[in-house]
């Protein structure tokens, strides 16, 4: 068998450990150093397509929406990984809305404009993309109503795995301020390897009405993730 070859390695801010960019082929995987384990594999993308694709439905959908929201929309993508949630993001949106994708490692950026890029179709080449070099949480410190969509991908699940401190991300406090971010009717969108039934209550705690929706990792096929589905109301 072919074995895996290692493309890069990088060190993930405040003390998170170490990511690792590895290729087989076609196929490119993104781990955490040691124990960890793989953050993101090419092969298996369907969901983080569904994750962009359920979470701005709403944006070009008939629900309530006006038409300067769907020719205007302004979507947050957290974190970038291999750019799938990106690419349908970018897919889901008109030609004179925006995507701000933030990502805590700045190699990951540097891979997407290497090889990696083509798994996702070179979604960093859109110029309606924008990049935020720095932690998704600095987003949402100043609480201003800003986009209709937030896709949050930076962890397996609602607890921090890519760095601790994204366990402050699922609080109450910092799901209220990513709805004061977002604007009314606006989706926050969080995907996750296993369904926490305790999570759907937390989010409605900070104020969004929640929906849950079951989407395979591969082509109708292979585990079964989650995407919470919270909007604003
Ligand atoms: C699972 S991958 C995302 C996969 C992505 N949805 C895709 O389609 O390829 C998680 C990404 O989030 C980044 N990340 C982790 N914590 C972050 C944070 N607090 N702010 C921004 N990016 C973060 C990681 O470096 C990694 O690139």
């Amino acid at each position: 068998m072919i074995p895996w070859a290692l493309l890069g390695t990088a060190k993930i801010p405040n003390d998170g450990g170490e990511l690792k960019l590895t290729q087989r082929e076609n196929d490119f995987s993104i781990h955490l150093v040691g124990v960890r384990g793989e953050l993101m594999n090419s092969r298996m993308h369907s969901s983080e397509l569904a994750l962009a694709e359920l979470g701005c439905a709403h944006i070009q959908g008939k629900e309530n929406v006006k038409e300067s929201a769907k020719k205007n929309a302004k979507v947050l993508v957290g974190g970038l990984g291999m750019g799938f949630t990106l690419a349908a993001a970018l897919k889901a949106i008109s030609v004179s809305s925006q995507v701000v994708v933030a990502e805590l490692v700045p190699e990951v950026v540097e891979w997407n404009k290497g090889p990696l890029g083509e798994c996702a179709g070179r979604p960093l080449d859109d110029n309606r993309v924008l990049v935020h070099l720095g932690d998704v949480a600095e987003l949402f410190i100043m609480r201003q109503a800003t986009y209709d969509a937030v896709l949050l991908d930076v962890d397996n699940g609602p607890e921090g795995f890519t760095q601790a401190g994204n366990n402050d991300l699922y609080s109450i406090e910092s799901l209220q301020a990513i709805r004061d971010t977002l604007h009314s009717g606006g989706v926050l969108a969080i995907w996750s390897a296993w369904h926490d039934p305790k999570f759907t209550q937390q989010l409605k705690k900070a104020g969004f009405k929640v929906k849950t929706k079951t989407v395979r990792a591969h082509k109708g096929k292979g585990s079964r993730h989650t995407i919470y589905l919270a909007r604003k109301i």
